[in-house]
């Protein structure tokens, strides 16, 4: 483990946004509801140590929750599916992973709910910002038990609601601050100081405003996952709308070729100033590299918050695509707004088909970003949506002979961010480094994987590789298996929970001393 002064400067360089909030502050002006005591650990000091008891196996992985009167959000529904899980994992290090990593976001992140105003603010971890993409994936794995806890449906829905809000006014940012009807202050983010972002936004509201598709995708995936789980249509409200109205113009203006006929340079959002959080200075006034129509829809940054080297994200766009489809099959089945459903389903075809017929190389592997001027760059990000999470995405399945293909190549030498150590393997991005792969690719990679030999190594180099702690961490160094990046990351916890709750329902024997599948909230 890093000493805490080293890990300070590591969270400098590599963690993007410094983080402002010294032990409790924040939690001091928390509304009475949602209050967790003063006298709880910072969970950001509390995840870089192992605490008590330690599971029976090789690993003696410790246990990882805060204790119960810390916790920021309880719910009977999650603690049962720990225990129905711990009761049938055969491997004790895996059950003590799963149960910490499970609960992670419902016991560390709702830092604000109050059902009433029908407002939330969930923070990443360790950042203290409401990220669009990564409450996407968040609650992923909760959805589920929404039918079980209406606690937990009245969370999602004000999340949606807030969200909501922060879309409807700024389509083009991925992280924002706290509801003023919180009575939290806004976070500082020093990476956002010098940047000038046309068109403008307000620091009181926005903590980063990097333009990229996938946070767009990100909400529609809440949406419809609610919707699913509850058949309750009162989130379209109002706000839903606007928001919606400015997802659809922001496809629009992003699907332009920067050139007009007459050659006029078509600028919707630009973003300049100084150096931001790993991203360079961005290259034409703030715009990044020509773009030629093709029926892709740009991104300015990716899903790493890194500068994409050309606009057009082909998993971005799958993900956009299958969830356009998503948002279109539940306004028809609600019988509701006829208008935004074809829309929606119009755009989705139009950029399924431009995934299929412009990013594919002669190889016929997918490349991650191309320009529409046969631009490709074959390479991987970590980050969901990546092209190893394509079948995870549900843009294609995971025998498809393009994404095989593509696999095989991303995990190989021929993906400039695949790298190999003696203990921790994988792909990662420029994001920490190249010597940094993340355990997110990994997960990607089971769900991408039909192979039970595949599946068991993929699945002991996760269990193998959390420095001990017992939690999913951002990335690992191929050199120093404890040498990792971000202690205290929701999102990377619950993508390893949902994977391995997809493997109790169609790999049982893999993971359980029974081979019999376990299907959550049955
Ligand atoms: C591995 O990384 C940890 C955490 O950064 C550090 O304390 C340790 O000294 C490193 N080990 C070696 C052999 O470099
Ligand atoms: C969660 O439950 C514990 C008791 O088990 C309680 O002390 C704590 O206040 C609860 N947390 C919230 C956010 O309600
Ligand atoms: C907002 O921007 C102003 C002007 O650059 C700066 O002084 C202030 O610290 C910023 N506030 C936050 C919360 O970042
Ligand atoms: C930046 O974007 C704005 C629209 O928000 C546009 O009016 C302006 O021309 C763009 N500037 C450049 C240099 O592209
Ligand atoms: C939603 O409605 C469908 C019928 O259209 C029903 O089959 C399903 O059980 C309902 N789901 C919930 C969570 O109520
Ligand atoms: C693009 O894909 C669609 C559907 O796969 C196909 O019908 C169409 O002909 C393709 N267009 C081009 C230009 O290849
Ligand atoms: C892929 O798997 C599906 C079942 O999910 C099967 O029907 C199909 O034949 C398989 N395709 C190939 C190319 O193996
Ligand atoms: C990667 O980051 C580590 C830790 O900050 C640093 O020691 C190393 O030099 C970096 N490697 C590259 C290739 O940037």
């Amino acid at each position: 483990m890093r000493g805490l002064s080293a890990q300070a400067v590591l969270a400098a360089s590599i963690l993007g946004p410094s983080l402002p909030v010294p032990a409790n502050a924040a939690w001091a002006d928390y509304p009475a509801r949602s209050r967790i005591p003063d006298s709880c650990p910072d969970y950001n000091d509390y995840s870089k140590s192992r605490h008590e008891p330690f599971s029976s196996g090789a690993l003696a992985l410790p246990n990882m929750r805060p204790s119960p009167e810390c916790r920021t959000f309880n719910s009977s529904a999650v603690e049962k599916v720990i225990s129905d899980m711990q009761a049938r994992l055969k491997d004790p290090d895996m059950a003590v992973l799963f149960a910490n990593t499970f609960p992670s976001t419902l016991d560390t992140t709702v830092r604000y709910f109050d059902p009433d105003l029908n407002l939330a603010f969930i923070i990443t971890g360790d950042i203290t910002a409401q990220w669009l993409r990564d409450t996407g994936n968040q609650f992923a794995h909760l959805y589920r038990l929404l039918p079980q806890d209406k606690n937990l449906q009245a969370l999602i829905k004000a999340m949606i609601n807030t969200e909501s809000r922060y879309i409807a006014e700024y389509p083009y940012c991925g992280a924002f601050q706290p509801p003023p009807e919180s009575g939290l202050a806004p976070s500082h983010n020093d990476w956002a100081d010098n940047v000038r972002i046309n068109p403008p936004v307000d620091n009181q509201t926005v903590f980063e405003c990097k333009y990229e598709l996938d946070s767009l995708a990100g909400f529609l995936k809440i949406s419809r996952s609610y919707y699913a789980n509850t058949n309750d249509t009162s989130f379209m409200n109002d706000n839903w709308k606007a928001a919606m109205n400015s997802i659809m113009t922001t496809i629009h203006d992003q699907s332009q070729s920067t050139w007009t006929d007459d050659w006029r340079y078509v600028s919707y959002y630009n973003w300049t100033g100084t150096a931001g959080a790993l991203s360079p200075q961005v290259p034409n006034g703030g715009n990044g590299e020509p773009k030629m129509a093709n029926g892709l829809v740009a991104s300015s940054h990716r899903p790493s918050d890194d500068l994409c080297v050309f606009n057009f994200i082909t998993s971005d766009n799958a993900m956009m695509s299958v969830e356009l489809d998503h948002i279109a099959n539940m306004l028809d089945k609600a019988a509701t707004q006829a208008d935004l459903s074809k829309q929606a389903r119009s755009y989705a075809a139009t950029i399924r088909d431009a995934v299929w017929n412009t990013t594919l190389n002669l190889n016929g592997v997918f490349a991650y970003e191309t320009n529409g001027y046969g631009g490709y760059y074959v390479m991987d990000d970590a980050n969901v949506p990546s092209l190893m999470s394509l079948p995870y995405l549900g843009f294609l399945k995971r025998n498809d002979s393009n994404y095989v293909k593509t696999k095989n190549h991303l995990f190989s030498r021929l993906n400039p961010y695949y790298a190999e150590g003696k203990s921790f393997s994988g792909i990662g991005g420029p994001h920490v480094n190249a010597t940094y792969p993340w355990p997110m690719s990994q997960v990607s990679a089971i769900y991408g994987s039909d192979d039970d030999a595949e599946i068991a190594q993929r699945l002991d180099v996760l269990l193998k590789n959390t420095a001990g702690l017992g939690l999913i961490h951002e990335s690992v160094s191929i050199y120093n298996a404890t040498d990792y990046s971000r202690p205290w990351f929701a999102w990377a916890n619950s993508y390893f929970a949902e994977m391995l709750l997809d493997l109790a329902e169609r790999k049982p024997g893999l993971i359980f001393k029974e081979d019999t599948p376990y299907v959550v909230g049955q």
